[in-house]
């Protein structure tokens, strides 16, 4: 299974709850026996560009009348997606940001929804997303707590952003497991949620590990 690992926290790496999370559900996998092949990304220190006039320009040329210069633009991105296309599985973490998804994330998302690559747009203007085969998992840390009956609870603009992009391109049911709250809290309260998402990541590991046995088993 090839993962495309992806971490976003600005933290210094040690000190990092996200990190530390996804590191833990990818070890949880290995030691299912899971066959595993990392492509990891870190979009802290390999930032993407964010959209600019000539992307644009690009992006929205029919790639058989781009000049060497569009194509020189699109490159990274091109890149990017390629990585997410090779992908089975994408392992996104990172922290939220001023109430929503930090921006290296995004422009990572930027740079990954693509016509003719990441999706299709077809004549009658209705769109088919192409990631439909992939497992999305998404670990977000908070330092509120932002689940249901909280007063957070409105606050929270990282999970429509990522359902909507990523649904967008296909993927219709991601896993979501949030850490919270790991902050504005006392430090009972940082275990209780640290280990709620653990074992979150614990019953994630054992259906991804599970299904990749069934898809081994059943007969074509
Ligand atoms: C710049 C910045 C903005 C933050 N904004 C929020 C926020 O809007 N809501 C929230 O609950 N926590 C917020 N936090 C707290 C982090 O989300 C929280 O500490 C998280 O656990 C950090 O994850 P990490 O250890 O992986 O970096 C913010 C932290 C920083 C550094």
């Amino acid at each position: 299974m090839k993962i495309l690992h992806v971490d976003a926290s600005s933290k210094f790496h040690q000190w990092s709850n996200s990190r530390a999370l996804g590191r833990y559900f990818i070890e949880q996998l290995e030691q299912k026996g899971v066959d595993i092949e990392i492509d990891y990304l870190d979009v802290t220190e390999d930032v993407q560009p964010h959209v600019s006039a000539e992307f644009v320009q690009a992006t929205y040329t029919p790639e058989a009348q781009r000049t060497d210069r569009m194509r020189d633009v699109l490159a990274e991105s091109d890149a990017l997606c390629q990585r997410v296309m090779a992908a089975d599985a994408l392992v996104c973490a990172m922290p939220m940001y001023n109430w929503t998804i930090p921006s290296t994330f995004k422009t990572f998302i930027d740079n990954i929804i693509r016509t003719n690559i990441t999706y299709d747009l077809h004549a009658d203007g209705s769109i088919t997303g192409n990631l439909g085969d992939k497992k999305v998992l998404f670990i977000t840390t908070r330092g509120a707590d932002l689940s249901e009956g909280s007063p957070f609870a409105n606050m929270d603009a990282m999970t429509p952003v990522l359902k909507n992009a990523f649904g967008f391109i296909g993927v219709e049911n991601p896993w979501f497991v949030d850490a919270q709250p790991l902050q504005f809290s006392d430090e009972a309260a940082r275990e209780a949620g640290l280990a709620k998402a653990r074992g979150e990541l614990d019953a994630v590991c054992g259906e991804w590990a599970q299904s990749l046995i069934c898809a081994e088993t059943t007969p074509v």
